[in-house]
């Protein structure tokens, strides 16, 4: 079985059960007067019950004055008052100040510890019937008894936030009274409240756009507003039905808030310690706090990752790419894909003749030392811009009503990043010359030159289309075929802020954010004993590496399965957390689905979703079932799995290889829709290594590749090679290992490429598929299959250009040259006429070459 991942703080969430709240004794009302204190061992609770004011600790020795939500288990604490200066033991209090226009906490020896007028801008003035409230919103406020309207509050918690914010708080600038509102993540997730070093604050210069700190650094920022959106967050609905966004500009006040239309919907965005915003929801079916967005989400997100006119594409290789008119201003750096140092231009601008050229779907510049003019249109924006010689780009500063305002760029563009859709459109300054078509000007006769450049550019954009339409029709292939699984990269991110209000009616659309549980849950060990029917030999699934899975039913009814590591799998604890980070952190329709874990004395567990259908070699290799794969099923299988793998190598946040990728570790769910499981063996690359050596092989004969295998070098090839195998034996319906063609000299690779070389291939389709079937989409798969089992790791494809040759019946693809592990291996070498690799087979590289069989 299969697992996933997160990290330590999850992990640590699965312990954290340490918190005291002394809240036993609830102070019948939502309020307190000058007259009440509110002890350690008391709680305010708002109107309706949703929140809860009133002290926790976790270590006995701090204890802090919070609101969380007062029915969801794991306390959820969302506003921490003393964060800073905790009370030392249990026996303070929190009281109205003497004059009635603050609140105070005083600890055991009357000190005052901590009070809301340290934070406060002076109210000096006194007042005498003033009550302290804490109300549904979460908000808890001070204010004259019979007042209630908000500006007249004397003070309000959520003028300073936390760690986060809830709907209805504001994050940014009152310009008039110079008030900042941001949020600030906490030392230790669920274990310190004290400020940490992340904070999410707005810069209201300029265009304003909110920026994730570090300390004293910047490492993520959200975009301008576009009027729907973020320019950063492409994947932002303008419309959800719950959901509302807001971002408000005027002169008295600069904010980002969000409301709730539907009461009982929970959301708040949180700014955790590791460095990620998150967008929560509360899922009442699983009691589980689901992340439904984040950031940073891969590394184009990384703060200047490509540099000054550099521009991130995570469908490119390298992902850094220069804007159009520039080259690397390092180039050996940038080979290096060190992209940082960014991109100078092939020529210098002349002012007067400059011309712009338009990028589309791109996150705009940072706009920090932008100039602005809302009541511009796009044609008196390219007019300013062009005057000022020292503007480098404009745009629109709204998306909306076909695009309104103008924002210009003084110097530097910074921090750009490549949208497949949805991102913004910008005009950059550029040299006439690196504008036009006819790059290579050395021409006599201009007028012929000019001619030139007119036929020459017709003819090229007319090809361009060509290809363009092409390569779209065909890219929509894969995407199509997929069905429900539709998704690259440019359909995920649509997914992530989906609502996931009608909680159960979205999943099949939006499964990859109800993967997304971070706070993942502690299973009781009693719970999977009664579920699993006490671990009965009947609940039995299979047998893993590291220990038996059951099949387990919940309660509430629903179906899960369960790993249960043997004591002895050589599994510790620290591989155990190992792949419980890793797995939670992972998230993909096509990887398996981590639902939590259990630990008890040496027992540990961890609890999957149940696939209906379990792997993909229980059919695959039954002659009674097979026939339910039809060529559909498994191309969309074929293209799901390396969808899940690519993710792995390259769009995940970490480098994994997995090590032992085989049919019986692809499990299928209702659907048929493949999931990659069994993380056991994979292993995390660092940012920059690209192989590894292991004393230890472990993995399948029969997928591994011949350099794992026999020197145990690991790298993505090698994953690479597996994923060719499987290709193949998904086709042919039949297992590598174990099957011998003839004279028994061939194993199904060595079968697979003779019958390829001598023009046979569509012989090595399994006879069940019946005669239903695309034959140049056979052919493709077949060959894209031979590719990844080529005996020179150098050879194979990255998963990048699998997923584009699958995608596309366009790419160029090589002729796959012997596979590794055939037997047979010298046989003559393949005349390798395109010799074109791995990096060629990127969008720009698209050629129409319809693929034959020879
Ligand atoms: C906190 O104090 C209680 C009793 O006062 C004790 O039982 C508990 O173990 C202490 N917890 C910690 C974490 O020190
Ligand atoms: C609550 O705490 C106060 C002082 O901290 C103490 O006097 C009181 O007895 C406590 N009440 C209960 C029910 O524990
Ligand atoms: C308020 O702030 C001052 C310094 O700004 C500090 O000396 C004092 O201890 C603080 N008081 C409280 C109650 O936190
Ligand atoms: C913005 O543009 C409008 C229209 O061109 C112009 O009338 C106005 O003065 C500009 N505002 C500023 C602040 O430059
Ligand atoms: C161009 O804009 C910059 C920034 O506002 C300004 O300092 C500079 O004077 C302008 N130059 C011209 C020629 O208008």
């Amino acid at each position: 079985m299969g697992c996933v991942t997160s990290l330590l703080n999850t992990f640590l969430f699965c312990f954290s059960t340490l918190l005291i709240f002394l809240s036993t004794i609830s102070i019948s009302t939502d309020t307190l007067t000058t007259t009440q204190s509110l002890t350690t061992n008391q709680t305010l609770s708002s109107p309706q019950g949703i929140f809860e004011l009133g002290f926790f600790s976790y270590t006995n020795s701090t204890w802090y004055l919070a609101i969380w939500y007062k029915n969801i288990d794991h306390k959820t604490v969302v506003w921490v008052a003393n964060r800073d200066t905790p009370l030392e033991n249990p026996t303070g209090f929190l009281k109205i100040g003497d004059k009635g226009n603050n609140i105070v906490l005083i600890d055991q020896s009357l000190h005052q510890i901590w009070s809301s007028s340290n934070q406060t801008t002076t109210t000096t003035t006194s007042t005498r019937n003033s009550i302290l409230q804490l109300l549904d919103s979460g908000n808890l406020v001070l204010k004259e008894s019979n007042e209630n309207y908000p500006t007249k509050f004397l003070w309000q918690s959520f003028d300073y936030p936390t760690d986060t914010l809830l709907p209805g708080m504001k994050l940014g600038w009152n310009l008039d009274t110079g008030m900042e509102r941001h949020i600030t993540s906490w030392k230790i997730k669920d274990k310190d409240p004290s400020s940490g070093d992340l904070s999410f604050k707005l810069n209201y210069h300029g265009l304003p756009e909110i920026f994730l700190w570090n300390k004293d650094q910047i490492i993520y920022r959200s975009g301008p507003w576009n009027g729907e959106r973020f320019s950063g967050v492409p994947e932002m609905q303008p419309t959800t039905n719950s959901i509302k966004f807001i971002f408000h500009v005027d002169e008295h006040e600069v904010y980002y808030s969000f409301s709730i239309e539907n009461q009982i919907l929970f959301s708040r965005l949180f700014v955790s310690p590791i460095g990620e915003l998150q967008r929560l929801t509360w899922i009442k079916t699983t009691q589980v706090w689901n992340k439904f967005w984040y950031a940073p989400k891969d590394q184009c997100d990384d703060y200047r990752m490509c540099g000054p006119y550099g521009i991130c594409d995570t469908n490119a290789s390298p992902v850094c790419q220069c804007v159009k008119g520039f080259h690397p201003k390092n180039q050996q750096n940038w080979n290096l894909r060190y992209g940082s140092d960014g991109c100078v231009r092939n020529k210098e601008l002349d002012c007067e003749s400059d011309k712009f050229f338009k990028l589309h779907n791109v996150k705009l510049p940072e706009t920090t030392l932008v100039l602005v003019n809302r009541s511009m249109n796009l044609v008196e924006c390219e007019d300013l811009c062009h005057k000022n010689c020292s503007c480098t780009a404009y745009a629109n500063i709204e998306i909306t009503n076909g695009g309104s305002g103008c924002v210009i760029w003084i110097g530097e563009l910074i921090d750009m990043r490549q949208y497949p859709a949805g991102g913004q459109d910008i005009y950059v300054r550029l040299a006439a010359s690196d504008v036009g078509f006819g790059g290579g000007s050395n021409g006599t006769n201009s007028t012929a030159k000019v001619a030139g450049i007119i036929v020459g550019g017709a003819a090229l954009i007319l090809l361009a289309l060509g290809f363009f339409l092409l390569w779209k029709k065909n890219k929509l292939q894969c995407i199509l075929k997929g069905k429900t699984e539709h998704r690259g990269s440019l359909e995920r991110s649509h997914e992530f802020l989906m609502p996931e209000v009608g909680f159960s009616s979205k999943r099949e659309q939006s499964s990859e954010s109800n993967i997304d549980d971070l706070e993942l849950p502690l299973f009781d060990f009693n719970t999977i004993t009664i579920a699993t029917n006490n671990f009965s030999e009947h609940n039995k699934l299979g047998q893993g590496g590291f220990g038996v899975v059951y099949k387990g039913i919940l309660i509430e009814g629903q179906e899960i399965a369960v790993k249960r590591l043997s004591k002895n799998s050589g599994q510790g604890i620290e591989e155990f957390k190992n792949e419980v980070k890793l797995l939670v952190k992972l998230q993909h329709r096509n990887l398996v689905r981590l639902l939590g874990c259990s630990i008890q004395m040496d027992e540990k567990m961890l609890v999957y979703e149940y696939m209906e259908n379990r792997s993909l070699d229980g059919i695959l290799f039954d002659k009674s079932k097979r026939s339910s794969l039809d060529w559909n099923r498994r191309f969309s299988i074929i293209c799901g799995i390396a969808r899940g793998l690519l993710y792995l190598h390259q769009d995940s946040r970490f480098r994994i290889i997995h090590r032992d990728l085989k049919a019986s570790n692809i499990l299928l769910d209702k659907e048929m829709n493949p999931r990659i499981s069994d993380f056991g063996m994979a292993r995390i690359f660092v940012a920059d290594q690209t192989e590894a050596n292991t004393m230890r092989v472990v993995g399948t004969y029969g997928y591994m590749s011949p350099e794992y295998a026999m020197d145990g070098i690991f790298s993505v090839k090698s994953d690479v090679f597996s994923f060719g195998v499987l290709v193949l034996e998904i086709i042919s319906g039949k297992k590598n290992r174990g099957f011998y063609y003839a004279n028994k000299e061939w194993n199904l690779l060595g079968h697979s490429w003779k019958q390829w070389i001598e023009g046979n291939a569509l012989e090595l389709i399994d006879s069940s598929i019946g005669d239903l079937y695309s034959q140049s989409e056979v052919l493709r798969c077949i060959q894209v299959g031979l590719l990844c089992v080529q005996e020179h790791a150098e050879d194979r494809p990255t998963m990048s250009s699998v997923v584009l040759m699958l995608s596309s019946e366009t790419a160029v693809m090589a002729q796959p040259k012997n596979p590794g592990f055939c037997l047979g291996r010298n046989l003559a070498e393949t005349d390798s006429s395109s010799s074109k690799q791995d990096e060629s087979f990127t969008v720009n590289h698209v050629t129409v070459t319809m693929l034959e069989a020879r």
